[in-house]
């Protein structure tokens, strides 16, 4: 049969919530025109992210029922441990609330003045906690990587040019580790070729530097090896996934992606002593070693959402529900970044609002009227999340990319609901002329997106 259908059937249901435009155009103001404030009750799609937002499967439900909540050597954490162990092959796994407790963990023991971290793309948490280490997070994606409209089957690749240059540059203490985000999240979702994760594991370790992936989707990056990359066809992912950590030193995680959960993550690692070091800071900031933040339930929940992310039949029909997404988008003409990515579409805001400048924040104007229009809550990840305001000089530094991220939670929408979104974004480009800019009116040192307030101009 040619159809990819959902392997699962529903049951259970959550109703969703229809509101006016006036209704939103009320909740918007009030929330300051962040999509981050807004309730999610007063939203009806919502693709905000695909952290956290999975629906769990009955086995899941059933090892939550089945949690240890013991506080130290929990019959969870051992389940847990075992589980994320066979999929990655690391001697130790340190259990975290979510991912960017790995990470600062990670950073608090390698980062620090005078270093520097590179990374095909920092995501904005890994970005905030190398920065906050006093480290300077570096970006080296290739070329055609940042171009939405280039073609490529591998987009999220790191440029190893670039970064030999740089390890040839600085000396072995300046760079305590190199990362690689699979997919490559803040690039477009795309994903990263096993080839250029081996060669950037010679590399770094040719300069006896530590490789780390930033893990959070390695099943989908694992998926795409599969279909795109010479010689994987006939192999089974998890083996595939097995192979892109086998090149690579530690992982930062966070299961609320591919671990199919709604909280949990972890930090893997080889090393001894960093597991010893992280280990003493995980007991200070997120709680025993055999929790980590976690309750036993979250634990059984993870180590079940890892096997099932690995099941064929689910990344057969994630990588294509996601690409029926972006197939309907190119139909009629609406600018995303090609090929659509593993987790979610994102819409080219520069190419689809060019009167609007990027001081002007074009991808968060085109999100505020997506919510307005259909009351679909989708993600900035332009200049209002990476671009950057002098607070002296007043000086504008844009974001190389304006892009809008629908991203897709993992078994939670079916077809029609996406049917709907595709209708409403090609409402919102057929009008896109009579689109306008947004001012910030308020902003926070870090990660501004989530708190900032606006108003339209
Ligand atoms: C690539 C990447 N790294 C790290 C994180 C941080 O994970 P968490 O939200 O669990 O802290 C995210 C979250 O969206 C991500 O997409």
């Amino acid at each position: 049969m040619k159809t990819i259908i959902e392997p699962f059937k529903i049951k259970t249901v959550e109703p969703i919530r229809f509101t006016t435009r006036r209704e939103r155009e009320r909740v918007l103001t009030d929330a300051g025109y962040n999509l981050f404030n807004i309730h999610a009750e007063e939203v009806l799609i919502d693709l905000l992210t695909d952290s956290g937002t999975a629906a769990l499967s009955a086995q899941q439900w059933a090892g939550i029922m089945e949690g240890d909540e013991a506080y130290a050597g929990s019959r969870s954490f051992y389940r847990f441990e075992q589980t994320v162990r066979e999929i990655t092959g690391f001697r130790h796994i340190i259990p975290t609330h979510q991912g960017r407790a790995a990470e600062k963990i990670l950073f608090t023991i390698t980062g620090g003045e005078g270093r520097i971290v590179p990374n095909n793309t920092h995501f904005d948490t890994t970005r905030a906690n190398v920065e906050m280490s006093g480290a300077e997070a570096v970006d080296l994606p290739i070329s055609e990587g940042t171009l939405p409209s280039a073609p490529g089957d591998f987009k999220g690749n790191m440029d190893l040019e670039a970064l030999e240059s740089l390890l040839r540059q600085k000396e072995r203490r300046h760079i305590p580790l190199c990362m690689l985000t699979v997919t490559n999240n803040a690039n477009g979702g795309q994903p990263v070729s096993m080839e250029n994760i081996r060669r950037t594991s010679e590399l770094c370790h040719a300069y006896g530097i530590p490789l780390f992936l930033d893990a959070c989707r390695f099943a989908e990056n694992a998926y795409f090896i599969k279909l795109r990359e010479p010689g994987y066809s006939r192999r089974r992912t998890r083996e595939i996934a097995r192979e892109m950590f086998s090149y690579v030193d530690g992982c930062t995680m966070s299961a609320k992606k591919d671990g199919l959960v709604n909280i949990g993550g972890f930090l893997a690692v080889n090393e001894d002593d960093l597991a010893q070091k992280a280990r003493s800071i995980l007991v200070v900031t997120e709680g025993f070693p055999t929790y980590g933040g976690l309750a036993g339930h979250d634990l059984e929940a993870i180590a079940q959402g890892l096997e099932e992310v690995l099941d064929e039949h689910y990344l057969r029909y994630r990588i294509r529900s996601v690409n029926y997404v972006g197939e309907k988008l190119n139909q009629i003409g609406v600018p995303i970044f090609q090929p659509p990515g593993g987790h979610a579409i994102y819409l080219d805001a520069k190419a689809f609002l060019p009167h609007i400048p990027p001081h002007e924040y074009p991808g968060h104007a085109l999100a505020c009227e997506l919510y307005l229009h259909g009351g679909i809550r989708s993600c900035e990840i332009g200049s209002v999340m990476f671009g950057k305001t002098d607070p002296e000089t007043g000086a504008f530094q844009p974001a190389k990319l304006e892009l809008v991220r629908l991203a897709i939670p993992r078994r939670v929408y079916t077809q029609s609901h996406m049917d709907y979104v595709v209708e409403c974004v090609g409402e919102v480009f057929e009008k896109r002329d009579t689109l306008k800019g947004m001012r910030i009116v308020s902003e926070p040192p870090v990660l501004r997106h989530f708190t900032a307030r606006f108003e339209p101009l």
